[in-house]
């Protein structure tokens, strides 16, 4: 029998549609790109609806993102949330994993992403980057996106697992791009010919070179992330199992090159459509070049491409949003959501606030100047890489690869965005504009 207490709860239920029996609004959210607009508009920062048969609750807003992200994160599960296929192809990682286990593997993991680590990559980044902007002058013409995927995947696979170059690198990149079409099929059966059949075939394609690669570095730890994992121990000496490290591995490469694939071809395409800031970026750079070579302390006096890259982060996250599982009810904004329901967090939309971001569909990097500093304004207004103790774990790793790119692309090459291309933005499995960005590239004369 319902206490009195349940049913007021259930009579205040955020605001919303649950859509048909099953299917819920499922196919409008998929094929509606404003879906999750339209819900914010109507209902505000927060309301309902059903996706996949669960009831699911939109969270938007700087208020709501810091709710799910910092104040009540207790009350929401990553493993209860992120859509099965997920669970199925990136296996048990920190992504999905919760409580304790995640705060102990999230602690093993970090010093591989932070210090001296970090600042051991530059090399790397820099040397596979250069090759690549040789192989770009020489192609002339390409379809930047593509090209991005293979640059990044390169630099994470070499130095998160130590994968050589060539061969290597191209069949594993082949695979994730498989794989990664599958973690939002709607259709989630394993069948040849379903974009789920197919990535879990890839998946156990991967999973063999990995799991080849976790008992190579146990016997011979070399200098890569992996390794540094084979060899990290908790308080009582503990180490991750063969199991978690191939898990570990697998999140750590998809993570790690589909996101600054995104936001690289966004900067490329944004600084083609604007010529002045691009002029502006140019000059920094110019400056810092008399002073030498690119190098990690350069990469600090850069505020005007951080702005860029705030920007590019706002009005174009590679991630749109995060989905939780509810483990405990909870009130927000008077409405009640109770346990066993579905939360999704809006990054997209959050970026979008018109009472923090001044024309906020407008390419405007200045918003981030020390005089605006825009989205100081409420904690929780720039999210792309997620907030609070859970934060993305490769922030460090990916602005340093980011930038390091951008420099060399700023200070010695010329780009020009081709016409004939559908450059709308497609928000799936990252955000990408539709056709990739297809460009005409030279050295700067
Ligand atoms: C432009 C680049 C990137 C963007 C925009 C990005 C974005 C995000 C976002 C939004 C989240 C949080 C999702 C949520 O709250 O549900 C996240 C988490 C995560 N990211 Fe990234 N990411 C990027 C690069 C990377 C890289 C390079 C790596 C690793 C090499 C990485 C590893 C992770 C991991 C492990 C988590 C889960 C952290 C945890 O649960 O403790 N990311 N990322």
């Amino acid at each position: 029998m319902h206490q009195d207490s349940d049913i007021a709860n259930l009579q205040n239920l955020p605001p919303g549609e649950l859509g048909l029996p099953i299917l819920g609004q499922t196919l409008q959210f998929l094929f509606d790109r404003k879906f999750a607009e339209k819900q914010y508009a109507k209902y505000g920062a927060i309301s309902k609806t059903s996706l996949l048969g669960r009831p699911t609750v939109f969270m938007i807003g700087s208020e709501a993102a810091e709710f799910v992200l910092s104040s009540h994160m207790d009350s929401f599960s990553w493993k209860e949330g992120w859509p099965d296929n997920f669970k199925m192809l990136l296996g048990e990682s920190l992504f999905l994993q919760d409580g304790e286990e995640h705060r102990r593997n999230r602690r093993l993991m970090m010093p591989a992403f932070h210090g001296q680590a970090l600042a051991g990559y530059f090399s790397t980044m820099e040397e596979i980057t250069q090759r690549y902007l040789a192989k770009w002058t020489e192609k002339g013409e390409f379809n930047w996106f593509d090209e991005f995927k293979k640059l990044t995947f390169e630099i994470a696979s070499q130095l998160l697992i130590g994968a050589n170059a060539g061969d290597d690198v191209e069949r594993l990149s082949k695979l994730f791009t498989t794989l990664t079409n599958g973690l939002f099929a709607v259709v989630p059966f394993n069948l040849p010919f379903t974009s789920m059949g197919k990535a879990l075939k890839a998946r156990d394609r991967l999973l063999q070179h990995i799991t080849q690669v976790v008992q190579e570095r146990q016997q011979n730890p070399t200098n890569d992330v992996l390794s540094m994992l084979v060899q990290a121990q908790d308080e009582d000496g503990g180490r991750f199992s063969v199991e978690e490290l191939k898990a570990q591995a697998m999140l750590m490469l998809f993570a790690g090159h589909e996101t600054t694939t995104s936001m690289l071809t966004w900067f490329c395409l944004e600084l083609g459509r604007h010529p002045q800031v691009l002029e502006r970026a140019r000059q920094e750079q110019r400056l810092l070049a008399k002073t030498g070579e690119l190098n990690l302390e350069q990469l600090g006096q850069m505020p005007y491409l951080d702005q860029i890259f705030q920007e590019i982060e706002r009005l174009r996250p590679p991630v749109g949003g995060g989905f939780r599982g509810v483990v405990k009810p909870f009130e927000f904004n008077g409405y009640h959501v109770p346990k066993g329901w579905l939360v999704l967090y809006s990054i997209m939309i959050t970026h979008k606030q018109k009472d923090i971001y001044s024309n906020p569909d407008q390419f405007d990097p200045d918003r981030f100047s020390s005089d605006r500093q825009e989205h100081k304004q409420k904690p929780f207004s720039l999210i792309g890489f997620g907030g609070g103790a859970r934060i993305c774990m490769g922030i460090a790793f990916a602005k340093l690869e980011m930038k390091i790119i951008a420099s060399h692309l700023l200070r010695n090459y010329q780009w020009e965005v081709l016409p004939s291309q559908n450059l709308e933005p497609f928000p799936i499995p990252t955000l990408r504009p539709k056709d990739g960005l297809k460009v005409k590239f030279q050295p700067l004369t």
